[in-house]
């Protein structure tokens, strides 16, 4: 057996399994766009990827990545929007394997600008509502930062309250480790 994994390379090791070639998925946080890199290789040239993020030196940085790793441009929809939006941008009939989100800050990039509470909540319930049976929408929580403990609590709090009829939800972390390593969330729509 090699170590645990870390939060970051839990995540993607969940949404190998998740996501197949063909598949719509999520990027609800590019950022530096490692996340969507791994999605538009694992749905290919016949998948979709829709990534998000408010900042464009995140769009520019993910677009700089892609690039450099030969990924075909039309696998991978970027909006320099809010992942509030993503109804608005996801054409209702869209059924999704796999969405996944990173909270908190840009790295490299300025840390006022972090994501919400509100306007995170409001993305996840969007993507649960695309999201195809045994898909899996992932939220990689980072709370380190000034407003992430308040982040932190709704998000739990929202995935506490899901009905366990329709949803199963992990929680993944270390718990005896210093400076608020990130956790793992996963929601996985059973019914
Ligand atoms: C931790 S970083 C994401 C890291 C990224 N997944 C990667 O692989 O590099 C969080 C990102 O969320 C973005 N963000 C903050 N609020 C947002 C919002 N409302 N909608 C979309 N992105 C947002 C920030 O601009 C930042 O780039």
């Amino acid at each position: 057996m090699n170590r645990l994994p870390n939060g970051l390379t839990f995540s993607h090791q969940l949404l190998r399994e998740a996501v197949a070639s063909g598949d719509n998925v999520i990027d609800g946080t590019v950022g530096n766009g490692h996340d969507t890199l791994l999605l538009a290789t694992l749905v290919g040239a016949a998948g979709q990827v829709y990534g998000f993020d408010i900042q464009e030196p995140a769009i520019q940085a993910t677009k700089r990545l892609l690039t450099q790793h030969k990924i075909d441009p039309t696998i991978v929809k970027l909006y320099q929007k809010s992942h509030a939006e993503i109804d608005t941008v996801l054409p209702t009939d869209t059924p999704i394997s796999a969405a996944i989100f990173n909270l908190g800050y840009l790295p490299g990039g300025s840390k006022a600008i972090i994501t919400k509470p509100a306007s995170t909540l409001v993305a996840i319930k969007a993507c649960l509502k695309h999201l195809k049976k045994f898909g899996l929408v992932i939220v990689v929580v980072y709370y380190g930062h000034p407003g992430g403990l308040a982040e932190k609590q709704a998000i739990l709090d929202f995935c506490q309250k899901l009905p366990q009829k329709r949803y199963s939800v992990l929680n993944y972390g270390f718990i005896n480790q210093v400076h608020e390593p990130p956790f793992v969330l996963a929601i996985q729509k059973i019914n």
